[in-house]
């Protein structure tokens, strides 16, 4: 059996007409006997009852079955009488096979195909195109069979410059030259004392050969603040961000671009960096923290991290000692009887810690309504929040025993030690101050 990928050609040796035909490419379809399909070769029947005229040469096309004319315009007859063939030879590349008759062509399966005799060269994609074929040519490679390498010229060289390749030479595509500056010279318009250039496929170089320009930039060129570039017979700056004028002298209001946005107030003196006053709630270079979403870390009163002995209090009730004033967890810290203003519960971070807001609840009845918050790095050193007016600030605490109250701090406040201060508490006679206590960072 004949693979269908093959092109097929007839050679057809008759009495009365001899001539080679090609079989187009409806024609070598596989064959199907079929009389009513159009492109099925004639059955030997067809080709007897119908002989063709000698000489007119047309190839074995289509016969419908009157057999008066093929479709499609092709000459629908045989050049000759099958009974008067002599010989078949049916070519398939570089095989020949002699075929007893036109009856063993049934048995085969012929299909043209263009692109069998691998046409593409370079590892071109050979495209089936009817009757003629089309290449695809990898890369580096044109012309209707890919046999033409695409090849740049080497140019020459710039005046005070030299170039890697020997200019006048081909090279191929895709391939880089590199064009050097002398010494003190440097590309103009450039940093860089080079140039590297690839050979395109339109056969052009990505890039001209440069201007090589005396580099007349040095460190001070643009007040250490830009880039210094050669132009032909000038330099200019490009400054760095925030600066401006031909020498990046002129620093611009770091401010006027706003990085606080609407969440603080930005703050600058020429020379420095600005600095954002976040508002009450903002926190980060460019106030972009939000403490009440961004500020959920507990620093582990609640869940153990921070040790028992590293809870303290003023006095307390010997059954709610300080490390019961953890968070959510059952029972808490209670003050001795009765308490008194600044009786505190302290927490020792143990190192620094950015803290930004403390939340409360009271336990068994007691709770504390008011407090202050001071910090430390050493347990001597304690200091008190205070508000923007300079007093000591007063955070609003819990209202039962139960509810947990968070209460942010104006600013975040960085110390190892933090001592909640009791101001007011619940109720009068038996009650005492209460606290369950955890801290936040970001
Ligand atoms: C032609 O013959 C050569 C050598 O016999 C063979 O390697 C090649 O595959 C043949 N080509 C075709 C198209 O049959
Ligand atoms: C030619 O080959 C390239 C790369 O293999 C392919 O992306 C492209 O589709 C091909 N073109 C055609 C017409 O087949
Ligand atoms: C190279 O540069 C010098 C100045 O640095 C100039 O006088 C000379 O003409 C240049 N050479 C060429 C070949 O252009
Ligand atoms: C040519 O240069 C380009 C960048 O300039 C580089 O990406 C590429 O790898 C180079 N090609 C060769 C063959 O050196
Ligand atoms: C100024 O602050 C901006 C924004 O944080 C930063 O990107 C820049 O590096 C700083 N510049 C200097 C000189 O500190």
């Amino acid at each position: 059996m004949i693979s269908p990928r093959i092109l097929c050609m007839l050679l057809m040796t008759c009495s009365s007409w001899k001539g080679v035909m090609s079989l187009d490419r409806e024609a070598c379809m596989p064959i199907r006997l079929s009389p009513s399909r159009q492109d099925s070769l004639p059955d030997i029947e067809t080709l007897r009852t119908h002989r063709g005229l000698p000489g007119k040469a047309g190839g074995i096309g289509p016969v419908g079955p009157q057999g008066a004319q093929g479709p499609r315009g092709l000459p629908g007859t045989c050049a000759c009488d099958p009974s008067e063939i002599a010989q078949i030879h049916v070519f398939l590349g570089n095989i020949t096979a002699k075929l007893e008759s036109l009856i063993a062509l049934h048995h085969y399966a012929l299909k043209v195909d263009q692109c069998d005799h691998m046409p593409c060269k370079n590892g071109g994609t050979c495209i089936n195109d009817g009757n003629s074929y089309i290449c695809n040519c990898t890369d580096g490679y044109e012309g209707h069979d890919c046999s033409i390498r695409i090849q740049c010229v080497v140019p020459s060289a710039p005046n005070n410059g030299t170039i890697t390749r020997e200019s006048g030479q081909l090279v191929p595509y895709k391939e880089n030259i590199t064009y050097r500056c002398n010494d003190r010279h440097v590309v103009a318009y450039q940093v860089n004392n080079f140039l590297v250039a690839t050979c395109q496929k339109t056969k052009q170089w990505t890039k001209d050969a440069p201007v090589c320009v005396v580099d007349d930039c040095n460190s001070d060129s643009c007040s250490g603040r830009g880039t210094c570039i050669n132009q032909i017979g000038r330099t200019i700056c490009e400054c760095d961000e925030g600066y401006e004028g031909s020498d990046c002298s002129v620093q611009n209001n770091p401010c006027d671009l706003s990085p606080c946005g609407q969440k603080g107030i930005c703050v600058w003196e020429k020379g420095m960096n600005y600095t954002c006053r976040c508002h009450a709630g903002y926190h980060g270079k460019n106030c972009e923290i939000n403490i009440a979403s961004d500020c959920v870390r507990a620093v582990g009163m609640e869940d153990g991290r921070v040790g028992n002995n590293d809870i303290t209090a003023s006095r307390s009730h010997s059954s709610y000692p300080p490390h019961k004033a953890r968070l959510r967890q059952t029972g808490g810290w209670l003050s001795s009887y009765p308490p008194q203003r600044d009786e505190w519960l302290q927490v020792d971070l143990k190192t620094s810690t950015t803290v930004v807001a403390v939340a409360t609840q009271g336990y068994g009845g007691h709770w504390t309504t008011s407090y202050k918050i001071a910090h430390g790095f050493t347990g001597n050193d304690l200091q008190i929040i205070q508000n923007n007016q300079g007093q000591d600030l007063v955070f609003q605490g819990n209202r039962d025993h139960n509810s947990v109250v968070r209460n942010n701090f104006p600013a975040p406040v960085t110390a190892r030690y933090f001592r909640l201060l009791v101001q007011t508490w619940y109720g009068t006679g038996q009650y005492r101050a209460a606290l369950r206590v955890e801290y936040y960072t970001c």
